[in-house]
């Protein structure tokens, strides 16, 4: 873990990025003459916006904020900036590393310190011959008047939470079981200071949540249901907001094999939305907000197993709804129907539920954003957009019209699993809202949750989607 703190001064002798306008006044950093007539020179005539300089004993950056259209674009464009110097300060084996609002920008210097942070993530834990691999930063030190203590605080939490997220998604399934997976919650619970449940398969047989138990019939590992809970006492919602993740530890697709050997290769990426559903919770448990969260996870693993239920047969989920199983690699509805089901006990004010749902969303999209639907007031809808817009995990809005009920109807039971060839996502979106009572929105991450190419801060593997998007939101509501 990188760690990021606040001091007051700059010697001249560590490593400093100086984060500034065009006009920015060079003086009072240890640069000689020449070095800031070189600097102006690099930013005004050749319109450079990055500049390093090697004094031997250090390096000086300058980072010229580019200011976009939007606020929330430039946030971006240097997160993305900060990823650049990231291989810079690996390179040449940088420990510390001193970020300085040269000029009050604070937002600014903000979200280039995340994406620094967030690009220094590392998942090392199964490599032998670690030593040369290991990032060099350790420690990323803040100067400017305008940034509190508080807020580092907070952009500590998060980028912790967002890598405790990536860290799950990367596990592979033969250490993150369903059972190891409600485990880590309860790690993060204890951590954090929230509670954490967890129903076993006998409970959740006798709470006849029969779309999880139909997914795990054909694994030899059991499932599990975790109930994760914040509940402070100022928190300013009277009725719990509901987070729930998809956690399909592993996706083979069941009897409905997956096509080609290649679409099985990141399928332990499928509990991604129940990773960001942990992270979450131990954010806003770790920074206090006032908000009553609730997250819930079903967990298992999709198997052709001995037991496994056939395409064709008829499940009855936890609501009395009866679906004809199609295609067993349509699970993620089946068990985040159970769940969107026994939600409606709490009464919540608002469900998200965030899944690894759908190829037909990347197909959509892509990797860039998270593809989105569900019931909410507009309100809502526009304050999760804000929040995703802020920490750009965007979310993309699909029309829910009434249309694609038509293609989810089955002959034989109250609805079938699998949609037509067209609107995938949507269908897969259609058939969640049968299980639903109170306002709800749905992420489909499939996109973004695991990428597989090289990218910048949220790099390659597990990105920890979710999290501060769900971070960002919880935090305006509480206050
Ligand atoms: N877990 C997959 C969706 C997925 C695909 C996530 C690629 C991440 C990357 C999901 O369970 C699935 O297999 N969906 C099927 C549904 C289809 C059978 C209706 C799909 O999208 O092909
Ligand atoms: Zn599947
Ligand atoms: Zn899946």
């Amino acid at each position: 873990m990188t760690t990021i703190s606040q001091k007051s001064t700059i010697s001249n002798s560590e490593s400093i990025i100086l984060l500034c306008k065009k006009n920015c006044d060079f003086n009072n950093y240890g640069l000689s003459k020449a070095e800031i007539d070189f600097i102006k020179n690099e930013i005004t005539k050749k319109e450079k916006f990055f500049i390093s300089i090697n004094q031997l004993n250090r390096f000086v950056f300058i980072q010229v904020i580019d200011d976009k259209k939007e606020k929330t674009q430039t946030w971006e464009s240097l997160r993305k900036a900060a990823n650049s110097v990231h291989l810079l300060i690996v390179e040449n084996k940088i420990e510390n590393i001193t970020v300085v609002d040269a000029e009050n920008n604070p937002s600014e210097v903000l979200a280039f310190t995340e994406g620094l942070a967030l690009s220094n993530y590392q998942f090392l834990k199964y490599k032998k011959e670690k030593k040369k691999e290991i990032h060099s930063l350790k420690a990323i030190l803040i100067v400017g008047k305008n940034i509190s203590k508080s807020v580092i605080d907070e952009l500590n939490i998060v980028v912790e939470a967002t890598c405790i997220a990536r860290t799950l998604v990367n596990e592979p399934v033969s250490f993150l079981t369903a059972t190891q997976f409600s485990k880590e919650f309860q790690k993060l619970g204890k951590e954090a200071g929230f509670s954490v449940e967890v129903f076993d398969k006998s409970k959740i047989k006798a709470l006849k949540m029969g779309g999880l138990m139909a997914v795990n019939a054909g694994s030899i590992d059991p499932p599990t249901f975790t109930i994760m809970e914040y509940k402070p006492k100022n928190a300013k919602n009277k009725q719990p907001i509901v987070l729930i993740g998809k956690g399909v530890v592993y996706d083979t697709g069941g009897l409905s094999l997956k096509p080609t050997p290649n679409s099985m290769d990141m399928m332990k990426c499928d509990m991604a939305g129940g990773a960001a559903v942990g992270g979450t919770l131990y954010a806003i448990a770790k920074a206090k907000l006032s908000v009553h969260v609730i997250g819930i996870v079903p967990a298992t693993d999709n198997r052709p197993g001995g037991n496994a239920f056939a395409p064709g047969d008829i499940i009855t989920m936890h609501n009395g709804l009866t679906v004809e199983m199609v295609n067993s690699d349509a699970e993620g509805r089946m068990i985040l129907g159970d769940a969107l089901s026994y939600v409606q006990k709490y009464k919540p004010q608002l469900v998200i539920d965030l899944a690894t749902l759908t190829g037909a969303a990347i197909a959509a999209i892509g990797t860039s954003g998270i593809v989105a639907m569900g019931t909410a007031d507009e309100k809502t809808k526009n304050e999760l957009k804000q929040s995703g817009n802020n920490v750009f995990e965007r979310l993309a809005e699909m029309p829910f019209w009434d249309d694609y009920d038509e293609l989810i109807k089955s002959d034989i039971a109250d609805m079938k699993n699998l949609g037509g060839p067209n609107a995938g996502s949507i269908t897969a979106g259609k058939f969640l809202a049968r299980y639903i009572d109170y306002p709800w929105m749905h992420l489909d991450i499939a996109g973004p949750a695991f990428l597989t190419t090289k990218d910048t801060y949220r790099i390659k593997g597990g990105t920890g989607v979710g999290v501060r998007l769900l971070f960002d939101f919880l935090k305006n509501i509480s206050h």
